[in-house]
């Protein structure tokens, strides 16, 4: 038998375990979003520390920024001539609401159907771990990795990740790598194993719009003055047109045109586009004119409303003028815009159409960049056959239309390119109730990043 046939045979044997020691990870409440659940974060930080060192790592801490902590582990010492590899991964996981939806309770972790559910089981903590359980399988097969291991363990990718960009810089030697690593994204289908290459960034802001210093009959006064909640709907509706188009100008400016090669590429892909509209309850689909959905959703930057309020909204009816109303925005942002450049267009092209008779201000909030990975680099070879080895079928390279900003960081400060070999699927419930993992692709993703890190340390020169 081959070393690495070693590694896998053990990967395969302790299997149960594996899954055992997920669970202990998953039943810590590591909401980064709300601040009754700090310690939570901070403890779940101090068990990733203490389960690196169990499982050999040299070198593991918890390193505190203004906001949630980061961990830090390393094992360095491969044969000479080995490049380094850098897994990121993030802890934190999103608040549970509605919380009575879940049919189980999200931090007491249950096996049904093959899946294991819980919150965090898929984004990110059980993909992440999938990183840790390689590692401790080759050092326990052979008792050294084939290259150079670095881990940075998140605690705020789900509140924008507001404190990593300086931890990376401010860390430069001690992040420096040959390339990056994450799983933290999905296969485009069950049993269709894929790498993703494109990721879209991020704009968020907050639209405020205030009018009389009072709410106000409505009787006596309205009419006469103009009312915050319809500024807020004049203001987004003034904001696309009727085709999905953008209105924002100098928002498409800097969008890299799709090639003729991904449109066809994209479309080789087993998407059946009524079905995807029936899984999703909608009678049909909605968006900008001239492509597909797969393209709008992997390759078109889009702006969405996440949620307008103001005024009145209780039970019977009240007639009331509302002192002000907001609105929540997102962008999705493709390569090669920018999230500040962007947040500028929006707030000129608002200041322009804003109504009279009321202020409006335009608040950001976290942006983060897009991402494109290059498909020409070794290491894309190197996932490719990591994967096919994981699962025994070669992946196909797909887009994403979620956002890991970080992606675009790594390739800015420490100039490498991001594997994004995530094993999750698109009906995991990630960010909703009764988040799952499929287990087989949690041990088909041990083994594939365990066959990654030698398949990595072949085809890169260190
Ligand atoms: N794991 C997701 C990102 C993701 C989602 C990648 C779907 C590929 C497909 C990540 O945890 C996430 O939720 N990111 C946020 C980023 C935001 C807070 C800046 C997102 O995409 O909304
Ligand atoms: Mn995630
Ligand atoms: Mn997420």
């Amino acid at each position: 038998m081959s070393e690495n046939g070693a590694v896998m045979s053990l990967i395969d044997l302790e299997r149960d375990r594996h899954v055992e020691e997920l669970g202990q990870l998953l039943r810590i409440r590591s909401i980064s979003a709300l601040s009754e659940h700090r310690e939570d974060v901070r403890a779940c930080a101090q068990w990733l520390r203490d389960h690196m060192f169990s499982i050999g790592l040299q070198k593991a801490e918890v390193r505190d920024t203004s906001g949630h902590p980061i961990v830090y582990g390393e094992w360095a010492h491969p044969e000479p001539g080995r490049p380094t590899v850098l897994v990121y991964g993030h802890y934190d996981v999103q608040p549970v609401d509605p919380v009575e939806l879940w049919h189980s309770p999200p931090f007491e972790p249950h096996v049904r159907d093959g899946r294991l559910y819980a919150r965090g089981s898929a984004d990110d903590k059980g993909q992440l771990f999938m990183h840790l359980k390689a590692v401790e399988a080759h050092l326990k097969a052979r008792g050294e990795l084939p290259v150079r291991v670095k881990f940075l363990l998140e605690g705020e990718e789900e509140t924008g990740s507001e404190h990593l960009d300086a931890f990376i810089e401010e860390h430069k030697e001690l992040l420096a790598c040959d390339v990056a690593v994450i799983s933290d994204t999905s296969w485009f289908a069950q049993g269709v194993p894929s790498i993703t290459y494109g990721l879209r960034g991020m704009a968020y802001l907050q639209l405020d719009v205030y009018g009389p210093s009072s709410d106000l009959h409505s009787g006596s006064f309205g009419g006469s003055i103009m009312n915050p909640a319809e500024a807020v709907a004049r203001l987004i509706a003034g904001l696309k047109d009727n085709r999905g188009h953008i209105l924002v100008p100098g928002f498409y400016d800097r969008v890299l045109p799709l090639s003729e090669r991904e449109r066809v590429e994209f479309r080789q892909l087993p998407f059946d586009e009524q079905e995807h509209m029936r899984s999703l309850s909608v009678p049909e689909g909605y968006g900008e004119e001239g492509y597909t959905t797969l393209e709008r959703v992997w390759a078109r930057p889009t702006l969405e409303v996440n949620g307008i309020w103001g005024g009145f909204s209780g039970e019977g009816s009240k007639t009331v003028l509302p002192a002000e109303a907001h609105a929540k925005i997102s962008c999705r942002l493709v390569p090669d815009q920018d999230p500040d450049e962007v947040y500028g267009f929006i707030e000129s092209y608002v200041r322009r159409i804003s109504p009279p008779g009321v202020r409006v201000e335009v608040r950001r909030m976290h942006g983060g960049r897009p991402a494109l990975v290059p498909l020409d680099h070794p290491a894309m070879d190197a996932a490719s056959r990591a994967v096919e080895r994981g699962f025994g079928k070669a992946p196909v390279f797909i887009r994403a239309g979620g956002s890991i900003p970080v992606v675009a960081s790594f390739a800015e400060l420490l100039g490498v390119p991001t594997v994004l070999m995530g094993v999750g699927l698109p009906d995991e419930n990630a960010h909703a109730p009764n988040e799952w993992l499929l287990l087989e692709n949690y041990h088909g993703g041990i083994r594939s990043a365990a066959a990654l890190l030698e398949e990595l340390g072949r085809a890169l020169p260190a």
